[in-house]
């Protein structure tokens, strides 16, 4: 929008042919956003874009995010910051140009921009004659924030504005000053929405996770398990977590005390898992953010005050249960490329609709500026054998 301002100005100094050029590169944007909004993905929701530790000095580092590419930073001042990856003069990735302390400079024509708000304040070409208002040329900007070791990055939807206030960026709860800390990350050649429907599958542990130190096939049995709703998701209520895996029952043999688990699922992405037992804690949470619509990317943090559990042996565990639902999802894709129909079956499959509901929900209230619709009336009991 701002760079029709440039048009502007533009159009009474030089031809129409400018403005026309100007006006398809409005219709191709207005059809880009058409496409992304087909795309299935939640927006006006923070995604972690990259880990904290991968921006270093004055480097700018690329990501994408809901198919959007991102140039991200860090200031002088050490602020991280978020920028469209895209000169707003000609469309050359800003991420060729480089950072000047809060400045970032196009490669192309050397255009300079504030690297936290995107205003341009340095047109080099610009004589004295020009008239052009380069403090009301913006490039595209997103909230920023580093929160748990990730930046994460506020993606408002394309062509709106952001509003006054927006929620603070997910923290892990922790229990203790004291804890260990690690992240794990995979990405998943599949839609988002089977990255989530995946992560919250609980009948795939015993046929994907078959592990000695996890559980066996011959180990399934009946569960019941009760959720109840929570705001823009859902809770398994705290209970006493499954008796075939093994390392909550070395926890309860370690403390002497019931194990509790709480699982929380809520939109657009997020699974946390915390795990109690007398003084010990664990706090987990798993992100499955969109990258492209055939993309996505699981991000995975936890911290623990287990003595017993050093790092790297949680990391060797983690990346082989992390292996084993990426390979399930790599065969997955193999399948919906052909578009096949699908079953959510009842009550293994219940959490699945529950997301697809929420998700949904979530859009219309929006388009509607109604309340959100709950699709829990209240707790309920599943079953499943797993
Ligand atoms: S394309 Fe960036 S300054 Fe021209
Ligand atoms: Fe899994």
């Amino acid at each position: 929008m701002l760079w029709r301002e440039a048009v502007y100005y533009d159009a009474r100094t030089t031809m129409s042919e400018a403005v026309r050029t100007m006006m398809r590169m409005d219709a191709e944007a207005a059809q880009e956003t058409a496409a992304q909004a087909d795309a299935g993905f939640l927006w006006d929701f923070w995604y972690p874009a990259v880990r904290s530790m991968e921006i270093r000095g004055q480097q700018l580092v690329t990501a994408m995010l809901l198919e959007v590419p991102l140039v991200l930073g860090r200031t002088s001042e050490g602020k991280v910051f978020a920028m469209r990856d895209s000169c707003p003069h000609r469309g050359i990735p800003l991420s060729y140009g480089r950072l000047d302390e809060k400045m970032v400079e196009c490669c192309y024509h050397g255009w300079r921009f504030d690297a936290c708000s995107g205003q341009c304040v340095e047109i080099p070409s610009l004589s004295s004659q020009d008239k052009l208002k380069v403090e009301r040329i913006f490039a595209g900007h997103f909230p920023c924030e580093e929160r748990d070791g990730y930046v994460w990055v506020y993606m408002n939807a394309p062509g709106s504005k952001l509003p006054d206030t927006i929620p603070a960026a997910p923290a892990l709860t922790v229990f203790s000053d004291k804890y260990k800390i690690t992240h794990l990350s995979c990405e998943l050649p599949s839609h988002i929405d089977h990255g989530i429907i995946g992560l919250m599958d609980p009948a795939h542990g015993p046929f994907v996770h078959q592990s000695w130190f996890w559980r066996k096939r011959g180990s399934i049995h009946e569960k019941a398990k009760q959720f109840e709703p929570i705001p823009k998701g859902f809770r398994m209520s705290p209970h006493s977590p499954s008796t075939n895996s093994a390392p909550y029952q070395l926890l309860k043999k370690i403390t002497g005390e019931p194990v509790t688990t709480t699982i929380d699922f809520v939109l657009p992405n997020l699974r946390t898992e915390i795990d109690q037992s007398g003084k010990m804690w664990f706090s987990s949470r798993a992100t499955v953010t969109p990258v492209r619509r055939d993309l996505c990317r699981i991000d995975f943090v936890a911290a623990w005050n287990l003595f017993f559990l050093p790092v790297w042996i949680f990391r060797i565990f983690g990346k082989i249960f992390l292996r084993q639902d990426q390979e399930t999802m790599i065969q997955q894709a193999q399948g919906l490329k052909h578009n096949p129909r699908l079953m959510l079956i009842d009550d293994a499959d219940r959490p699945a609709k529950w997301y697809f509901a929420l998700k949904s929900n979530l859009i219309e209230s929006r388009r509607t500026g109604a309340p959100m619709v709950h699709p829990m009336d209240g707790p309920v009991t599943l079953r499943w054998r797993s």
